[in-house]
């Protein structure tokens, strides 16, 4: 089915909707897009960058959102990762262009947001995935962490998403819309324990959580949501070390009892396909768990 892109209402408040009217409805049906019996949201016109794109959690929501129907531009430190994840939704019918980035380089991280917008024109939704453990550059509880481990950790996932951020909102705000999602961590919601010990990754993550609500609140006038996702272990690279270690997975599996071990990337995907969506345009502020329960403990 095709769908008519929603009305713009940036920078003008929307109209009100009585819930029950005809208008109402023709809303909501113009935000979705019928898929094989069940209705999914759809990113049809939508423009998203994805920073660590050629990794497992940035990959699946590339494809994720590809498949809704979003131009996307994967954005990753490896390059032939990138090119290569790109060529592969290209040639599955998407629209993805690879950029090179390092989203702890101010000028590299402007570059790729300069690129985006060249290349196509806007940046509707920023999805900034890249970032990841600092335990072995020295990370782990505080009196055994490296000042060294320390930097490079809160420089990887936190600071660059302030550059991300930096480099986007001016852009949105321009065009009085858009979609900021960062990618936080159980770890930014609860302590990681004796198991997961990197306390600057934990405290990273948490200020991400911080950094949603301050932008949400601040650019909420201007149409700009910020929200973060929160997953518990996903069986990607980055977490290798979980299914290598009994104890751990075991650990793992009481902690997330939904999928008894590690989620899949693209329950996280699938996460930020909704909240990339304009399904989503009341939602803001928020640091969404998908942890298989982990956090409800
Ligand atoms: N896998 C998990 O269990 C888990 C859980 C919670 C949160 N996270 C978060 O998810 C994100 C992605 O993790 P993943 O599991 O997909 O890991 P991954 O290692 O598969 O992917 C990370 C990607 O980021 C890229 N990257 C690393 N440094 C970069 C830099 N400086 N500039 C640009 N790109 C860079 C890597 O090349 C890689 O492609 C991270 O922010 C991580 O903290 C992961």
């Amino acid at each position: 089915m095709t769908t008519a892109p929603l009305p713009a209402s940036p920078g003008t408040p929307s109209t009100p909707s009585t819930p029950g009217t005809a208008a109402a409805a023709a809303r909501t049906l113009n935000t979705r897009a019928v898929d094989g019996g069940t209705t999914r949201a759809t990113l049809e016109g939508k423009v998203a960058l994805i920073t660590g794109a050629a990794g497992g959690i940035g990959h699946a929501t590339a494809a994720r959102f590809a498949a809704a129907g979003a131009r996307l531009v994967l954005a990753d430190l490896d390059a032939a990762r990138g090119e290569k994840a790109a060529a592969g939704l290209c040639a599955a019918g998407a629209d993805a262009l690879a950029v090179h980035v390092d989203v702890t380089d101010d000028g590299s991280v402007a570059a790729m947001a300069a690129r985006t917008i060249d290349h196509f024109g806007k940046i509707d939704v920023l999805f900034h995935v890249a970032g990841g453990s600092g335990r072995r550059r020295g990370d782990g509880p505080v009196h055994k962490a490296t000042v060294e481990g320390w930097d490079w950790t809160l420089n990887l996932n936190l600071r660059s998403a302030f550059l991300c951020a930096r480099a986007v909102v001016p852009h949105m705000l321009e065009r009085g819309s858009g979609s900021v999602i960062f990618l936080s961590s159980i770890q930014g919601l609860a302590g990681g324990g004796e198991w997961f010990d990197a306390h600057g990754y934990v405290a990273a993550k948490s200020a991400l959580v911080g950094l949603t609500r301050a932008m949400a609140t601040y650019y909420a006038p201007q149409h700009i949501r910020v929200n973060a996702i929160c997953p518990g272990t996903i069986r990607t690279p980055m977490a290798a070390r979980v299914d290598s270690d009994p104890a751990l997975l075991a650990f793992v599996a009481r902690m997330q009892p939904l999928t008894g071990g590690p989620g899949e990337a693209d329950d996280v995907a699938a996460a930020a396909h909704f909240l990339a969506s304009d399904d989503a345009r009341m939602i803001t502020g928020i640091s969404l768990p998908v942890d298989g329960g982990w956090s409800a403990f």
